[in-house]
Order: structure tokens, then sequence, then C-alpha cells
């Protein structure tokens, strides 16, 4: 009987990065499966935002290697060494996972509909017909078939940020990266972006979600991963993090960061 070799979607090992004397990451490495979701937290200036930079090579590496599928990201090997890809080679690599960000990042002149079609038809090549209803199915999915043709402005942030999504997925990524996409919204609006993320985990979407919802990485994350000073401290299935957190800093940082158990006001 063959034996199954199981290479993770992404795979981070060892990874660095410093900004001038700040080490911003340090020695961090990790897997993410195929289907699985992974919640990263930790407290402000850990090295979240960063990290997810540098696996969608928005920031180059100084050290460690990352792989997606199995192959190198950011780097090539030659002769035994790893040296920088092209750009046009990142770019391509850039092109297989999708990013979604705390700022949406919606281009305000175009309508949502052309904001969802316009890197699977300019990118990508699919056919505009099959791109649009694509993304009309995407944008009804997120619940907002009735937006297609309204400009961001006219949305209200949840609304945006959930065309950020349908943007993002309609590019058929092998991973989808979030960097707190609730962090800019109205409290009453985070609900509505957490469902959509919560219902693209039951299609099978591979995620990283880096967030300060501890409710909904307990309930939708397969795993949390709990960073400090640019390492990953604890890396555990979401139960066991939030009722079995190991290490003194987890403990702070739940009992810190964790609801009130009685709202005073
Ligand atoms: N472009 C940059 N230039 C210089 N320093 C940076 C840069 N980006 C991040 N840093 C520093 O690296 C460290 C990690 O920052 P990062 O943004 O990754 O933290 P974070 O965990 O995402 O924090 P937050 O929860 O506030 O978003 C911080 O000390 C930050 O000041
Ligand atoms: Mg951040």
């Amino acid at each position: 009987m063959s034996e199954q070799v199981d290479i993770p979607v992404l795979e981070v090992s060892g990874v660095r990065k410093a900004f001038g004397d700040h080490v911003a990451l340090d020695g961090v490495d990790f897997r993410v499966g195929e289907s699985e979701v992974v919640a990263i937290l930790g407290p402000s200036g850990s090295g979240k935002s960063t990290l997810v930079r540098c696996v969608d090579l928005l920031e180059p590496i100084d050290g460690g290697a990352m792989y997606l599928d199995g192959r190198l990201l950011g780097h090539e090997s030659h002769n035994g060494h790893l040296r920088p890809m092209s750009d046009a080679d990142i770019q391509r690599q850039r092109r297989r996972m999708g990013m979604v960000f705390q700022q949406f990042n919606l281009f305000p002149h175009w309508s949502v509909l052309r904001n969802v079609t316009e890197a699977p038809i300019k990118v990508h090549g699919v056919p505009a017909a099959q791109a649009r209803k694509q993304a009309l199915e995407l944008l009804d999915r997120v619940g907002l078939a009735d937006k297609a043709s309204a400009h961001p402005r006219q949305l209200s942030g949840g609304q945006q940020q959930r065309v950020a999504i349908a943007r993002a997925v309609a590019a058929n990524p092998r991973i989808l990266l979030f960097d707190e996409p609730t962090s800019s919204l109205d409290p009453e609006l985070v609900d509505e972006v957490l469902q959509v993320i919560k219902d693209l985990a039951t299609t099978g979407m591979t995620m990283i979600v880096v967030t300060h919802e501890l409710a909904f990485a307990r309930n939708v994350a397969d795993r949390c991963v709990f960073m400090a000073e640019g390492r990953v401290v604890e890396d555990r299935p979401a139960e066991e993090f939030f009722t079995s957190p190991r290490s003194t800093r987890l403990k702070t940082f739940l009992t810190r960061t964790a609801p009130p158990v009685s709202a005073e006001q």
C-alpha cells in the first residue's frame, strides 16, 4: 500500500523578518492543512500582520522559507541556495493567494461587480460572461446580490468588506489570508462579516485569519496560533487553546482580552 504524503497547503518554516534593528518575526514555524482555518491571535506589535504580509509576498523575508503546496514561495533554489524570485514570478505566486485587508481596499471608481470581476478577467483570463456569472453568485452568497451596480462609497463598511471577500474568493485562491477583517467596522457590522467568513469555512476554503474576535476564533477556527514578540508561543486546536492555555503569556492575554462577564455602564 502506498503511503500518502501529507503536504500542507502552507508551510512557514523558521521565518525571520526585521525592520532595521527591530526583529518583527523571530523564527516563525507553522502549517496550514487543506481546508483548515487557522486563527492568529496576539498582542499589538507581535508580528501578526507582518507574518501574513510575508506569506502574501508583500514583504520579503530575511530568513527561513515558506512553501505553498510544497513549492517555495518568493524564493527559488539555485545551486543549493535560496535566492529571491523575479518580480514577475512573485506576482504569479501572489495570484494563488487571496488577501483581505482591514481597510477593504476596493477600487472606489468601479462598481461592485467590476471590483469582483476585474482579476478573474484581466489576470486569470476568465471569459467576461463567466466571470460576471460567478461574481453575481458570489455577491449573492455574501448577501449583496442587489448591490452589483453600486459603487463602494454607497455601501456600509460591512458591505464593502463583504465585497472585498467576494473579490478575493473570485480569484479562486489556494488560501485566503485575512488581516483583522472586522477591526475597522462599527460593532454592529462585525457579525455580518464574520458570518461570511464562517460560511466560507464550511465550503472547505483554506484560511488564515488574524483577528481579535476571540469568540469567532473559538467557534470557527480549527487551530489557534498565539504570537508574542515575533514568535509562535502556542499553536493548538481551538478549543484547547481557550480552555487550557499553557503559557503565562497566553493566559494573561485571554484574561485581558476576554469580554467582561457583565458589562458595567
Ligand atoms: N513597515 C514597517 N517598518 C518598520 N517597522 C514595522 C513595519 N511593519 C511593522 N513594523 C514593526 O514590526 C512589529 C510587528 O508589527 P505588526 O504590524 O506585524 O504587528 P501586529 O501583531 O499586526 O499588531 P496589531 O495587532 O497592532 O495589528 C511592530 O513593532 C511594528 O512596529
Ligand atoms: Mg496587525
